[in-house]
C-alpha cells in the first residue's frame, strides 16, 4: 500500500442494527476530536467507513461490492481511504484483507477507539487490522459527548452468551458484558445537555445488564432506568433488544411504574413452533413467551410489542411454519421484523440437515408479512382518537409539516407550530400502514 496523507474528511456508513448506529457516531466523534470533517454532501470523502453487518449472507456481502465501486474512480480523483469496520471486520477480516488490497484498515467493533493509530499507520504505507476484543476498554478511550439528535441511542451492554445456532453476535460481538452506572448515568447527563429527550437504551440482550449504584447495591435494567428517569430533561427512555429469559419481574413492574419509560417492547420470539425453538437453542417455548408477554400487558395494557421471526430454519415444516403464524396472530404485534433463514458460517444451524429451499423460504416470508402486516395496521387503526405526545425528529416533505414518534413507536406526522426537539401533545386523527396522522393540540408541559 502507498503512503498518502492523512485524510481530511470522512463519510462514514453504517449497516445492521442500532448499536452500529451507534458505534457509527461515536467513530464520527472520534475522528472529529482528530480534526477531521465529515464530507459536505455529495462530496467525495477521504476516507469512508464502512461500518459492516455480518447477520446475514445479503449484508455481509454488501462490503465487497461497495469496496469494489469505491475504488473504481473516474479520471484524476484518487480513490479514498477505506476503513472496514463493524461485525464483518470481526468476523472476516482477514479475508477482506486477502480479497481487497484497497482496504487500508479493519476494525472490530469492539476496537474502534484505535481508529485514529490505524488510520496513522495506514497512511504510512502499512495496512492496519485491529480486531482484539478488550472487554469495555473503547468507551473510557472515546470523547466526550458534544451533541445530540433529539432521541438518542446508549449502549449500556454488548455481546451475547445465548449462542442461538443460527447467530453470528456472539462471535461477533463477543461475550456479554455491561457498562458501568456511573458511566451511563454521565453519558446520558451529557446527552441530554447536548439536546436528547429520549434516550433507548442499547444492548444485544439488554435485559441482561447489570450492575451496581453509588452505594454498591445491585441494578439490573430496570434499577438502570429507574435511575435515569430522575435526569431532568430526558423525558423519554426505551430500550431494546431484550431476550424472553433475562426478563425480570422488576422489568415488567417499571412499565407499570416509571412514567417515562416508553409502552413498548421489542421481544423477539423467532418462531411459534417448539420444536424449532429447541433447535435454535432459543431456551423458552411458544407459550412461556406469550406468558411473559401477559404479564406485560398486566403492568402495562397499552403495550406495543414488536419481534423478530426467522423462516426456513432448517428441518422447518410447514406445520411449524403454520404455529409461527399462529403466535402471530396470538401475540398481537404492533410491528415486527421477518426474514429468510441465511446459513452463517461458523455456526451450528449452518451445517443441520433439512435446509430449506429459496421458494419455500419466499413464500413462507411473503405469508408472514402479510400477517405481521393486518397486525400493524390493526393496531394503528386502533390508536386513531388517542391522544399523545409526540417527539418532533424531523420536518415532514410539506411545507408547515413536522414528523416524530408517539410513545408506541408510530411515526406521526403533523402540521402546525413546532420545532425539532419539542414534546408536542396530540390526537392521533388518521391511520395508515406505516405512519398515523395527528392533530397538534399544544406544546407538552416539559
Ligand atoms: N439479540 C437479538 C437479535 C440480534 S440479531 C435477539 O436475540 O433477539 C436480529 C435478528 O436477526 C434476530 O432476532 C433474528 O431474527 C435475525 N437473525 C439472526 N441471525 C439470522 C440468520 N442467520 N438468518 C436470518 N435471520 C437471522
Ligand atoms: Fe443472536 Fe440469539 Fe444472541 Fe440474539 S440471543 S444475539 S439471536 S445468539
Ligand atoms: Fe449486524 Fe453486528 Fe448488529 S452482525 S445486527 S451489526 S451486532
Amino acid at each position: 500500500m502507498q503512503r498518502r496523507e492523512l485524510p481530511r474528511t470522512y463519510r462514514i456508513k453504517s449497516f445492521g442494527c442500532q448499536m452500529n448506529v451507534y458505534d457509527g457516531e461515536r467513530m464520527g466523534e472520534l475522528l472529529a476530536a482528530q480534526g477531521m470533517a465529515p464530507a459536505a454532501e455529495g462530496e467525495e470523502a477521504e476516507l469512508v467507513v464502512l461500518n459492516t453487518c455480518h447477520i446475514r449472507e445479503k449484508a455481509a456481502e454488501k462490503v465487497y461490492s461497495d469496496i469494489g465501486r469505491l475504488l473504481k474512480t473516474d479520471g484524476d480523483a484518487p480513490a479514498p481511504m477505506i476503513a472496514v469496520a463493524g461485525c464483518v471486520a470481526q468476523a472476516e477480516g482477514e479475508e477482506i484483507m486477502a480479497r481487497a488490497p484497497g482496504v487500508g484498515v479493519v476494525v472490530g467493533p469492539q476496537a474502534y477507539h484505535r481508529l485514529p493509530d490505524l488510520l496513522a499507520q495506514a497512511a504510512g504505507g502499512t495496512r492496519a487490522t485491529d480486531t482484539d476484543m478488550p472487554a469495555d476498554a473503547k468507551f473510557a478511550a472515546l470523547p466526550r459527548r458534544r451533541r445530540s439528535a433529539p432521541a438518542a441511542f446508549l449502549t449500556v451492554q454488548e455481546g451475547c452468551d445465548k449462542f442461538c445456532t443460527y447467530c453470528v453476535v456472539p462471535y461477533t460481538r463477543g461475550a456479554e458484558i455491561s457498562r458501568p452506572f456511573g458511566d451511563l448515568l454521565a453519558e446520558a447527563q451529557l446527552l441530554v445537555e447536548a439536546g436528547a429527550r429520549e434516550i433507548t437504551l442499547l444492548g444485544q440482550n439488554v435485559n441482561a445488564w447489570a450492575g451496581q449504584d453509588e452505594a454498591a447495591r445491585p441494578l439490573g435494567l430496570d434499577g438502570l432506568i429507574r435511575r435515569l428517569a430522575a435526569v431532568d430533561g430526558l423525558e423519554r427512555i426505551r430500550y431494546t433488544t431484550s431476550h424472553p429469559n433475562d426478563v425480570t419481574d422488576g422489568l415488567i413492574a417499571a412499565h407499570g411504574e416509571v412514567a417515562k419509560l416508553m409502552p413498548y417492547l421489542h421481544l423477539p420470539v423467532q418462531s411459534g413452533s417448539d420444536r424449532v425453538l429447541r433447535a435454535m437453542n432459543r431456551s423458552h417455548t411458544a407459550d412461556s413467551y406469550l406468558r411473559v408477554l401477559e404479564r406485560f400487558r398486566a403492568a402495562r395494557p397499552d403495550l406495543a410489542l414488536s419481534g423478530d421471526f426467522i423462516v426456513g430454519f432448517p428441518g422447518e415444516t410447514e406445520a411449524e411454519f403454520a404455529e409461527t403464524l399462529r403466535i402471530v396472530e396470538a401475540a398481537g404485534y404492533a410491528h415486527a421484523f421477518s426474514f429468510k433463514y441465511s446459513p452463517r458460517p461458523g455456526t451450528p444451524a449452518a451445517t443441520m440437515d433439512g435446509q430449506v429451499a429459496a421458494e419455500v423460504m419466499d413464500d413462507r416470508l411473503q405469508r408472514l408479512q402479510a400477517t405481521i402486516a393486518r397486525g400493524q395496521m390493526a393496531f394503528n387503526a386502533a390508536s386513531v382518537g388517542r391522544r399523545c405526545t409526540v417527539l418532533v425528529e424531523r420536518r415532514g416533505k410539506k411545507p408547515g409539516q413536522w414528523l416524530g414518534k408517539s410513545p408506541w413507536l408510530q411515526s406521526v406526522f403533523f402540521t402546525g407550530d413546532a420545532a425539532i426537539g419539542d414534546l408536542v401533545e396530540v390526537e392521533l386523527a388518521q391511520a395508515g400502514p406505516n405512519s398515523l396522522e395527528g392533530r397538534l393540540l399544544q406544546l407538552a408541559a416539559a
